[in-house]
């Protein structure tokens, strides 16, 4: 039996709407579509890419019909993608060792990688591909096949950007921030009014030493990023030899964790708060009460989550996955002392419901990175202190992000079904599961091959 490398092998089908075999019943209220993004190829003739992040963006998607589900899959064509498979080029990416004049080139130019491969979302009425430079794809929803790079209706320079944009659900405004590297470096804190592509600088932060950030939290008044210490000087990626872009960040614990709460109204920052160094890729949701910010977040102890994840040691099947700590903080809004709650152990890509998101909240939806053999999706009911209200499990079947539906008219936050797109390693393919609100599973759509572990994906309804 294949262990997990078999979700870091190269995948070369592509497929278009094809019809999956179900088992099950698929509710006939899913009627939208699931679109998942990641990496799937890394290896072209002898060219390779060194990390998990640096791997082919490949899209797929999932069209819910009648209790019926059709599947496409495509690597868009991107000038990454053309590098790769006319020139054997992996650089220019997140980490690799052979693109320093064009990574150099890509910080400093805007010139870089339209290798989208961390998350999709609905802006301006188009699909988009999301990554974590400014060069985000529109893609055809049904093709999959990339219309080139977005153009943004502003004049903002952008580096580093999140691929984790909020929606706010009052106003349907993507929410999201970048790092602007420069003689003064800023995180400046944006938001795309839904139906434009046009990113409005809302507020910004002056920072010495930027910090790689993945993802944030909103709340109904507030914006939260989350800094870390890894950290780097933009003077470090003109350092010759120093590998790609995460190797430039150099991991600084005595710096603490530091929260950055700004208004969502005018931008101000009214409260900084350090807590003992943690790294984090994911805030869950966050919301207000009685006075404080409360985020929930996974954490890690150091920064190895990042650097542990070669592909020479995922693919040889020994890597060490760090174990995520999910973690409730709550940050008083007054400046009283910032403090934290464990809520469950060993879990990544935690998700909830987008009917609760900025709200007080009561599960959260995660993968298990216990692997043995398998991995779980559990349910963690924040709201009862971490207690696993749910939890679905197959040998031999690794799950991917847990994406939440929420029923279309339902009152309860449970009551929705959960997407998560798994590798059966005896099978050798990947499989869809639908399962209900408390991880029970509902129904399942095999594919015809298997697809890499991938990172994020959303469900839109037509
Ligand atoms: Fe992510």
């Amino acid at each position: 039996m294949a262990g997990y490398e078999a979700g870091f092998r190269d995948l070369t089908e592509e497929v278009r709407d094809r019809d999956l075999p179900v088992e099950g019943t698929i509710p006939a209220w899913l009627d939208g579509a699931l679109y998942r993004n990641g990496p799937a190829r890394w290896t072209v003739g002898d060219a390779a890419a060194d990390h998990w992040f640096d791997g082919l963006t490949h899209l797929t998607r999932f069209a819910f019909d009648d209790g019926g589900v059709r599947y496409t899959n495509r690597f868009p064509r991107t000038e990454a993608y053309r590098a790769a498979v006319e020139e054997g080029s992996f650089a220019g990416q997140f980490s690799s060792t052979d693109g320093y004049l064009a990574r150099v080139k890509s910080m400093l130019t805007g010139e870089s990688t339209d290798n989208a491969n961390v998350h999709v979302a609905r802006i301006g009425g188009d699909l988009v591909a999301l990554t974590e430079t400014p060069n985000w794809l529109r893609i055809d929803p049904e093709s999959l096949e990339s219309a080139g790079t977005l153009d943004y209706a502003d004049n903002l320079t952008a580096h580093h950007v999140t691929a984790h944009l909020r929606q706010a659900p009052d106003s349907g405004a993507h929410w999201g921030y970048f790092t602007r590297f420069g003689r003064t470096n800023e995180y400046v804190l944006f938001r795309i009014p839904e139906g434009t592509t046009r990113r409005e600088r809302v507020g910004s932060v002056a920072v010495e030493k930027p910090a790689y950030m993945h993802s944030f939290a909103l709340t109904p008044a507030h914006a939260v990023l989350v800094e870390p210490p890894l950290v780097t000087h933009p003077a470090k990626f003109l350092l010759p030899g120093s590998g790609g872009f995460i190797d430039s960040y150099d991991w600084e614990p005595d710096r603490g964790t530091r929260f950055l709460i700004l208004r969502r109204d005018t931008g101000e920052l009214v409260r900084e708060a350090t807590v003992p160094a943690f790294f984090t890729f994911h805030t869950a949701n966050a919301f207000e009460r009685d006075g404080s910010l409360v985020v929930d977040l996974v954490a890690y102890d150091d920064d190895s989550a990042v650097t542990d994840l070669s592909l020479g040691a995922l693919r040889g099947g020994d890597a060490g996955f760090p174990s995520g700590e999910l973690r409730r903080y709550r940050l008083p809004l007054d400046g009283g002392g910032p403090s934290h709650d464990h809520l469950a152990d060993e879990v990544e890509m935690p998700r909830f419901s987008p009917a609760v998101h900025t709200r007080e909240y009561e599960h959260a939806y995660a993968q298990s990175t216990e692997m043995d053999g398998g991995n779980a999706l559990v349910r963690v009911d924040v709201a009862e202190g971490g207690a696993v209200g749910g939890r679905w499990e197959e040998a031999g079947v690794y799950s991917g992000e847990p994406v939440f539906v929420p029923h279309p008219e339902g009152d309860d936050e449970a009551e929705g079904v959960v997407l998560s797109l798994c590798l059966d390693t005896d099978a050798e393919r990947s499989v869809l599961v639908v399962l209900d609100g408390d991880l029970t599973e509902l129904a399942r759509a095999p594919l015809p091959h298997a697809v890499p572990f991938g990172f994020h994906g959303e469900y839109f309804r037509d």
